[in-house]
């Protein structure tokens, strides 16, 4: 890979200062490194990283550019930079037709702070307790229905588990009549968001526009009915301040001026964190059984300390899991103004990453990093800008307390009822699907 700087140096008047411009990075044009990047972004980050240290350009098509971040520091001032100058809604406008304009996801600075405001209570850690229960009994029932003794993928079976959580703990349904439509319904809004097919008509359309295609508005639009039934019933149910549900608690929720959020605010978060909250898990735990299952001596240390009533070497494991296979490689903000970081000036318009899937790989901060280690995070809790799965700063995950209370449910229920096994020796490698770094083979497994 050879270099480009595409940056100018410039003297200011004043001796040298920041350079004004973009660091370099491959030279390669933007189709091939696009490509790249859909089919092997770690080797594309690790071969940049290598060769131009923790601070390089990336060309992504319909992205922009790219400045890439792989230095603690450089992403801690961007995860505490002002909101007003590093956008993340911005990047996000293709899931604008899908998730709707009210989508904490597709909003930046005031109104993105409203949304988030409304959607925090229901996620403080304390109230994980509460979910607790039912995420068990859901994941021991799926869980005992699996079959033994041949090739089995963990993967979709993760996303069942994952969407039968959401339906009860954000959506408040369980059983009765209602309960199937639904599920079949979501399942087919999120096909909207994942596959490449549909998601490719909305680039080329573009987002303002997609409504116009009669397939992509009849499937919104199922979606769109049975959710505004739920939320009619939900603001008339008489049980709605014993309910502990998220759309209980957002029919409850107020604005600072004291009025409630509006049907379409409710229905635009609530598909929000099915999108944001379903395949992550999802992925995360398929994950953490793809590592394990290669690592019988630490499954068995976890088993037993599972079935001890311990805690500590469960979420080491989930830490670990999502260090080393993090479900997103970067996160990204737009910048509004030029801004100064790791000695550049950079403009107005450029995109910065922080790169969770290098800062994870640092062996600075995490000797072996190529190693599955549970134990490296026993006695040290992972850092605020070294371990960073889900993101930073004003934009990090709403849902990260949520998704390791529901991954330590799950997997906690799996290792009690089976010995598990891999197909092959060979570890899995990362398939991109949308934007989640997946198994390759979906976590391919034998159970007994
Ligand atoms: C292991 C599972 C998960 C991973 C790895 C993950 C990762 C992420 C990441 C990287 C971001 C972007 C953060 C940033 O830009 O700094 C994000 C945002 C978000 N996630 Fe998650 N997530 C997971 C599960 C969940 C769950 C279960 C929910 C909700 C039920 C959820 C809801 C959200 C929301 C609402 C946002 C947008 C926050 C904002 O823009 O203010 N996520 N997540």
């Amino acid at each position: 890979m050879e270099a480009t700087a595409t940056a100018a140096a410039s003297v200011n008047g004043h001796g040298p200062g920041p350079i004004r411009g973009l660091p370099p990075g491959p030279r390669m044009g933007r189709l091939p490194q696009t490509a790249i990047w859909s089919r092997r972004a770690q080797w594309l980050l690790e071969q940049s990283r290598a060769r131009f240290g923790p601070m390089f350009s990336l060309k992504i098509a319909y992205e922009g550019d790219w400045v890439v971040l792989a230095d603690p520091e450089l992403v801690k001032q961007v995860f505490t930079g002002d909101p007003r100058v590093f956008h993340a809604g911005e990047g996000n406008q293709i899931l604008r037709p899908i998730l709707g304009d009210n989508s904490v996801l597709v909003l930046d600075e005031k109104k993105h702070i409203t949304q988030r405001k409304l959607l925090l209570p229901p996620f403080h850690g304390e109230r994980m307790q509460a979910y607790g229960e039912k995420m068990g009994e859901i994941a021991a029932r799926e869980i005992e229905s699996w079959p033994t003794g041949v090739p089995y993928k963990l993967r979709p079976r993760m996303q069942a588990i994952t969407l039968e959580i959401i339906l009860e703990t954000v959506f408040g349904v369980h059983g009765g009549e209602r309960m199937g439509p639904l599920r079949d319904a979501l399942r087919d809004f999120l096909d909207l968001t994942t596959n490449p097919r549909v998601l490719l008509p909305v680039l080329m359309v573009g987002p303002k526009r997609v409504n116009s295609i009669p397939a992509f508005r009849r499937r919104v639009g199922r979606v769109d009915e049975l959710i505004g039934r739920e939320i009619t019933d939900r603001r008339a149910a008489e049980d709605l301040a014993e309910r502990d549900d998220i759309l209980s608690m957002l029919v409850a929720a107020r604005h600072e001026d004291g009025s409630p959020m509006s049907d379409s605010e409710i229905r635009d978060e609530l598909l929000t964190l099915l999108v944001a909250g379903h395949e992550t898990t999802a992925t995360a735990l398929s994950w953490a059984m793809e590592r394990l299952v290669r690592h019988p001596e630490k499954l068995e240390r976890l088993r037993d300390e599972v079935e001890a009533g311990e805690e500590a070497y469960l979420t080491a494991t989930i830490q670990e899991t999502l260090r080393l296979r993090p479900v997103i490689v970067v996160v990204v903000r737009k910048l509004t103004e030029p801004v100064e970081l790791g000695g550049y000036e950079l403009p107005a318009g450029a995109r910065v990453t922080p790169c969770i899937h290098l800062i994870h790989r640092d062996p600075q901060i995490y000797p072996e990093p190529e190693r599955f280690l549970p134990e490296r995070f026993l006695d040290n809790p992972p850092g605020t800008y070294t371990w960073i799965p889900f993101g930073g700063g004003v934009r990090r995950c709403l849902g990260a307390a949520f998704a390791q209370f529901e991954m330590a449910v799950v997997l906690r229920e799996l290792v009690r009822r089976h010995e598990i096994a891999p197909m092959t020796q060979a570890s899995e490698r990362p398939y991109r699907r949308a934007i989640t770094e997946t198994p390759r083979h979906d976590a391919e497994v034998v159970l007994s």
